[in-house]
């Protein structure tokens, strides 16, 4: 979302700032009779002028939300039970954006999909996973007659709940885990629980691009912090929490998408530290913590947790399967209770059947198998098109885990020309941009060497590489 100043404020923009200070109200951080921030300041937090703050404080002020105490400031009117967001949907319309960047990218045809961090479903054990679809049918018989425990099925939050006790090196009871509809149920169920039109939200810069997207539906305004090789500037980080009171700090810290970078172990006890002192949410989000190729991975942050900062999202979609749609959320009570809710209004419960056939496969020893032998073959693609890149000049990290390379193309190119030519050679890969909450980075972008089969990659990327060249020499 845009903000602008002075002439350039959005007409309805001083609705969207009543909706965040009733929203503040409603969620009990303002209560009566204390003092709203003085205009001055909400206007240079929230980046608008003044008077379209004082527009938004007169209309509380119209509608009994707020009174007036002569020169000293507006104060919130007690005994006003709010309940609800009366103005919220007609207001925020025009804060809000529903868009999947990603998806538009991704529906372009290709032949050589270097836009798709999905693994190749051939490295993918199918025909295994096929032999227990009647195996576990043959268990559960009344299986599809039934819905799931909203929560998730009680026999896979057991299992769950032992496997992240070892995971997460902290005791896991099945009731602090909620099996979602994979990850981007999980980061949307969030976003719909915290975030209020204007509501600050801290992200990686770069970051998961559906994150960006969701978080925009619910009209955030993002605090970007830059993710490097060497982890996040701490200073930064903490400068953002003391000073804009974001309601959570999304990150993907193992194996970051789109970078592979990932938050070295020394931070991460500090970030937990962090989150605690200024009471920031920490959404931990884990998806690629099992694709790596030397050594696993730091500790999640999780593990530092002791009060409840830190909410962690375990995806299987990338390594066991991503059409079950399984992820587990893990989380104290007090997260974990209105995300329920939530999840009853979204869909009453993921399906049983995934789940059960997700329970009996993971579990299996020719799974741990499996992952081991994803890995070398990953880790071989990883290593093909970092050679292909070898003459290029461009620029990137090796990524010690994930599905990606991040790339940077020199000055003189342009991704965004390399794009539209590409595609029309059936190549694809994801502009820098997308993944950018400035919408900048326009030198860079994202190879995924996970989706594409060592033919695919020499092939693809000598088209890629060869057409890059093409513009060099025009
Ligand atoms: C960082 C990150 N989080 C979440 C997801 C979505 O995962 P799921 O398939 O579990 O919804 C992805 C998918 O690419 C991702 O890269």
């Amino acid at each position: 979302m845009k903000l602008q100043t002075t002439q350039k404020d959005h007409p309805l923009l001083y609705r969207q700032v009543y909706d965040h200070i009733v929203a503040r109200i409603q969620r009990g951080e303002l209560v009566a009779h204390d003092k709203l921030p003085s205009i001055r300041m909400l206007a240079g937090e929230l980046q608008v002028h003044r008077l379209t703050v004082f527009r938004a404080y007169q209309l509380l002020k119209e509608e009994g939300k707020a009174y007036v105490k002569e020169k000293s400031g507006y104060y919130v009117a007690p005994m006003h039970e709010i309940t609800g967001l009366p103005t919220y949907e007609k207001s925020s319309a025009a804060a809000r954006t529903y868009r999947n960047e990603m998806s538009d990218i991704q529906r372009v045809p290709s032949v050589y999909q270097f836009s798709q961090a999905l693994i190749d479903p051939n490295l993918l054990p199918n025909l295994y996973l096929s032999q227990y679809v009647k195996e576990v049918f043959d268990r559960y018989p009344k299986m599809i007659g039934t819905y799931s425990d909203l929560q998730g099925d009680a026999e896979l939050r057991d299992f769950l709940g032992d496997y992240m006790t070892g995971r997460l090196k902290v005791s896991i009871s099945a009731d602090e885990l909620i099996i979602t509809s994979g990850a981007q149920q999980a980061i949307d169920l969030l976003a719909r629980l915290y975030i209020r039109p204007l509501d600050a939200v801290m992200v990686e810069r770069p970051t998961y691009s559906a994150a960006l997207d969701i978080f925009r539906a619910q009209g955030a305004r993002f605090l970007p912090v830059d993710i490097s090789p060497g982890g996040y500037d701490l200073v930064q980080v903490e400068e953002m929490m003391k000073r804009h009171k974001p309601r959570f700090f999304y990150m993907n810290p193992t194996f970051h998408n789109p970078t592979g970078y990932s938050v070295p172990a020394g931070q991460r006890k500090e970030l937990v530290a962090l989150a605690e002192k200024y009471q920031c949410l920490l959404v931990e989000d884990d998806t690629f913590r099992d694709i790596y190729f030397g050594e696993p991975p730091s500790l999640p942050l999780f593990t530092y947790d002791t009060e409840g900062w830190v909410i962690y999202l375990s995806s299987f979609s990338k390594y066991v399967a991503p059409g079950l749609r399984i992820c587990a959320v893990v989380g104290r009570s007090s997260v974990i209770q209105p995300l329920l809710t939530l999840k009853s209004l979204a869909d009453n419960g993921s399906p049983l059947v995934n789940q059960k056939l997700f329970l009996h496969y993971f579990g299996s020893e020719r799974m741990q198998n499996h992952l081991e032998k994803l890995r070398i073959a990953l880790q071989i693609r990883r290593d093909l098109m970092i050679e292909s890149l070898r003459d290029t000049g461009w620029q990137w990290t090796v990524p010690e885990g994930g599905l990606n390379l991040w790339v940077k193309l020199p000055d003189q190119l342009s991704v965004d020309m390399l794009w539209q030519r590409a595609t029309a050679e059936a190549v694809s890969f994801v502009p820098g941009a997308v993944f950018d909450p400035k919408r900048e980075m326009r030198s860079w972008f994202r190879l995924s060497y996970s989706f594409v089969n060592e033919e695919q990659i020499r092939t693809g990327m000598r088209l890629l590489t060869n057409l890059a060249g093409s513009m060099d020499n025009r």
